[in-house]
């Protein structure tokens, strides 16, 4: 690790990244799943650590975990940095769990220095960020933000639980989830690796989010008929799958077309496919899809989602089959930070001597659910050649360090210019 001198501990916020990534479903790293019992065992870890930095540890009513740090003035409002620590499934070590303990890292920094802010600070791990069986993502910090719906609350997981039930499993309180709001928050700052090649290709220590893309997600259920795979012929069959596949082949070439238009960065992907019955003798009955659409402007996305309704039914039915169902899972604009506070990054890198640059965010973040109650900005770091979302997903210690470094600058110089709410 560089002699740099950094102002946070660079090793113990790199081994503590690597002790969490070692809490995964075994033969299947890095995966820890929003409420399983790998995410528990993660979870039990952090609030340890939390504790053992004398942070004040709690779950909120939306099922985050909260690790506080009492400032001289706390009618001043809360400095909140973190990120999240579930991964998608077959997922890397660094989306989100880099957020949640650089976050900690600067807890602990400053608790070892006895620097006492005036602001409160929380170092939060919002619950379930990403996409997941129940349909919604981003579902702590969403209740924290006002907008985990009774709708939402209801969707349940193909098991049959609700994603009420598994809130109150981690410890949080779905019947009194409007108490998780928050109108407290001073600032929100999450750090987080970029998931893209644009800071290693220009070889640069920062990135700083102006935007973030909205995410819009919709089910598709297509029906076809379920008849004997060997004695139905060819051209008397409802094939719900050959329906299915026409729907994700039209997806991707409408998307391509539309990335490729002036009109911002977008980008369509299909990623969940159930068929039923799912047996090889059985010409498929039924198949459910999920369209993950991102757009940089708002118009571009309902553009989309009308295409989807008009279109694509026309498309399947060319297939034989019947697009029964378009239901919109959820529905999150694009989010911009807070102007000020990304300057305050900028200064933050620069009094550090680290390079950066102001980019657009294709990934969803918790911080676009924050950005819509406080001031928002996001730190990225490089990761090695963008992957993410996979296992191979790589920071280097140095990297995150820089990051970590950034976020503790930057939490001091908020807490120094924000003005008295
Ligand atoms: C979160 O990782 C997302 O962008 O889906
Ligand atoms: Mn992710
Ligand atoms: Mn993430």
């Amino acid at each position: 690790m560089s002699g740099r001198n950094l102002p946070i501990d660079a090793r113990r916020l790199w081994d503590d990244v690597m002790e969490l990534a070692a809490v995964t479903e075994p033969g299947r790293p890095y995966t820890r799943s929003a409420f399983t019992p790998r995410f528990l065992e993660g979870r039990a870890f952090l609030a340890h650590k939390f504790a053992a930095a004398g942070l004040q540890v709690r779950i909120d009513a939306g099922g985050n975990l909260i690790g506080r740090r009492p400032g001289r003035s706390p009618a001043k409002g809360v400095i909140c940095i973190g990120s999240h620590s579930d991964t998608v499934p077959g997922g890397g070590r660094f989306d989100g769990a880099a957020g949640v303990i650089a976050a900690l890292e600067v807890a602990r920094a400053l608790a070892e220095r006895g620097h006492q802010l005036e602001h409160d600070l929380e170092v939060i791990d919002c619950l379930a960020e990403e996409a997941n069986v129940y349909g919604v993502s981003c579902i702590g910090s969403r209740a924290m933000a006002g907008r985990l719906t009774p709708e939402m609350l209801a969707y349940t997981e193909p098991g049959g639980e609700s994603v009420a039930r598994a809130i109150t499993r981690v410890g949080g309180d779905p019947d009194r989830i409007a108490e998780a709001r928050r109108g407290d928050v001073a600032a929100f700052l999450e750090l987080h690796i970029e998931q893209g090649r644009v800071l290693e290709s220009e070889n640069l220590d920062i990135g700083i989010v102006r935007a973030i893309v909205g995410i819009l997600r919709i089910a598709l259920t297509i029906e076809g008929r379920a008849d004997h795979a060997g004695a139905t012929p060819m051209d008397l069959r409802s094939d719900a799958l050959c329906g299915a596949a026409e729907a994700i082949l039209a997806v991707r070439a409408h998307a391509a077309m539309t990335a490729m238009e002036p009109t911002g960065y977008f980008a369509a992907t299909i990623g969940v496919i159930e068929v039923a019955p799912n047996a090889a003798n059985v010409v498929p009955a039924s198949a459910r899809l999920v369209i993950d659409a991102r757009a940089e402007r708002r118009e571009t996305m309902q553009r989309f989602a009308l295409w989807v309704e008009q279109d694509l039914p026309r498309v399947v039915a060319g297939a034989g089959a019947r697009l029964e169902r378009i239901v919109v899972l959820s529905d999150s604009p694009h989010a911009d930070a807070n102007a000020g506070l990304c300057e305050v990054v900028a200064e933050a890198a620069r009094s550090l001597g680290f390079s950066s640059r102001e980019m657009t965010s294709g990934a969803g973040h918790d911080a676009a659910m924050f950005s819509r109650i406080a001031p928002m900005a996001m730190i990225f770091t490089p990761c090695r050649d963008g992957r993410s979302h996979c296992a191979e997903e790589w920071v280097e210690p140095e990297q995150l360090a820089a990051g970590a470094a950034v976020l503790h600058e930057a939490v001091l110089r908020i807490d120094r210019s924000t003005k008295t709410s």
